[in-house]
């Protein structure tokens, strides 16, 4: 049967990659075969694998980098915990944005968010002799779930979808009963479902916590991203949602690669507060060298990962945090156009007969944003992303997300902007010619 890319090619390249199922590939994985397949086939796929920003950094970012290296702050050790200029200003950010006062001394860069997830993974794990269990709150981002495998941490995980508002109080606290929970993950707006905890839960969350004296690790990769509400005014309800209006245990990690674009500079940042900071851990020693959370953070793991961030991207995001805090950068007008997308291309695909799977946001319809997730009668999601490549479409199951719908996928809108709507639509239109509704759904190419 003919499809969108030549079939011949398409399962060329896929048993090229010799992996044992396509629908299960890493995020990289699966991008390594379609971009394979695009040069085979010399034909543009539409590509919602990936979770990477469309669109280009700032110039007050740009511009800061550039003046800093000008300087010669390329041949300087940076301090470790950051230059002073960017720890105000995190400082600030959280304040201007979250509503919640955080010292400077324990706001610090990272080597983007991903590295502030692994240091809060290992320091939370360790914090306390016989608490060294991570709690995800899925689905989530398959990386974090690496990364504890990779410090041989042990996880348990539970998909949030059946556990909103009061639900989630319940079934949250069967895991932390046990006692052995040392933290907890989620991120928020949710990768790869978009759900947004509301205040209710967040404020379950954060009493738990206290309850169970675990550290809540809030990854806010995509900060200010519901474009539901305006989040873009700093000092200036409504403020985001967070776990910090709750509980003195957790740790904030904000990433600047979606929500300024500036993914290539490996920047994030990563914002504790004075309590947790300044507090002992009967476990930390040994580790870190420091029975003190803080010193243990900043001269125990960030010595011994990075020894700190790239001096000159430092001074960028300091330049372009600066402007966020006064007000004369909007950096949440800046990205809207990912909601813009993802409301046109979620209709794209309803249209042809796909169905949103995580669709609710508690009582709310979920929001449009950076992710959405997919379903097609008749698939489960890992046949699905297989069959979808004939079609010149690419994404992810989530079966590795740790979701319980495995008949879905994520899509990611950053990379397919309104010049390719046309083509997707064309693209979708085959899909749906080939996959009648009322016959029995059957996998066709894979
Ligand atoms: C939930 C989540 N956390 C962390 C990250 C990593 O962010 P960074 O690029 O700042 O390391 C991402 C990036 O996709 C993400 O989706």
């Amino acid at each position: 049967m003919k499809t969108p890319i030549d079939p011949t090619i398409v399962k060329q390249e896929i048993d090229k990659m010799g992996l044992a199922s396509v629908g299960l590939a890493s995020i990289r994985e699966l991008n390594r075969i379609v971009n394979n397949i695009e040069t085979a086939a010399n034909e543009a796929y539409i590509r919602m694998e990936m979770g990477v920003p469309g669109l280009n950094p700032p110039k007050i970012a740009v511009d800061g980098e550039i003046d800093a290296l000008k300087k010669g702050v390329g041949s300087k050790y940076p301090p470790f915990d950051g230059i002073p200029e960017l720890k105000d200003e995190i400082s600030r950010f959280v304040k201007q944005f979250i509503d919640v006062d955080i010292n400077p001394e324990s706001c610090f860069p990272t080597v983007g968010s991903m590295q502030g997830c692994y240091m809060a993974m290992m320091c939370t794990t360790r914090r306390i002799k016989g608490q060294n269990k991570i709690l995800f709150l899925d689905p989530g981002f398959p990386v974090n779930k690496r990364q504890a495998s990779v410090i041989g941490v042990p996880f348990d995980n539970f998909d949030v979808y059946e556990y909103r508002g009061e639900k989630l109080k319940i079934k949250l606290e069967s895991y932390l009963e046990k006692g052995d929970v040392a933290s907890l993950m989620y991120s928020n707006p949710n990768n790869p479902a978009w759900i947004c905890f509301t205040d209710r839960e967040l404020a379950i969350i954060g009493e738990l916590a206290n309850k169970y004296n675990c550290i809540v690790m809030e990854d806010l990769a995509y900060f200010g991203m519901d474009f539901r509400k305006d989040y873009s005014v700093p000092g200036q309800a409504p403020f985001i949602p967070s776990v910090a209006k709750y509980t003195d245990n957790y740790i904030l990690l904000i990433s600047s690669s979606k929500s300024f674009s500036l993914a290539g500079q490996r920047i994030g940042m990563t914002a504790i507060p004075d309590k947790l900071f300044n507090s002992k851990g009967n476990g930390l020693e040994p580790y870190f060298g420091s029975d003190n959370f803080g010193y243990a953070y900043i001269f125990g793991a960030m010595y011994a990962l990075s020894s700190g961030v790239s001096h000159s991207s430092q001074y960028g995001l300091s330049a372009l945090l600066k402007a966020v805090n006064n007000g004369t950068y909007n950096f949440v007008e800046s990205v809207k156009e990912y909601g813009e997308r993802a409301k046109i291309m979620k209709t794209l695909f309803t249209g042809n007969g796909f169905l949103i799977v995580y669709d609710m946001d508690d009582t709310q319809k979920i929001g449009d944003g950076f992710y959405f997730t997919l379903s097609y009668p008749g698939f489960t999601g890992v046949e699905l992303v297989e069959e979808l490549l004939y079609y010149g479409i690419s994404a992810i199951s989530l079966t590795t997300t740790g979701s319980d719908r495995h008949e879905g996928l994520r899509a990611c809108v950053s990379l397919t902007g309104p010049d390719r709507f046309g083509q997707l639509e064309d693209r979708l239109k085959a899909f749906a010619l080939d996959h009648p509704k009322d016959s029995d759904f059957k996998v066709i190419h894979s």
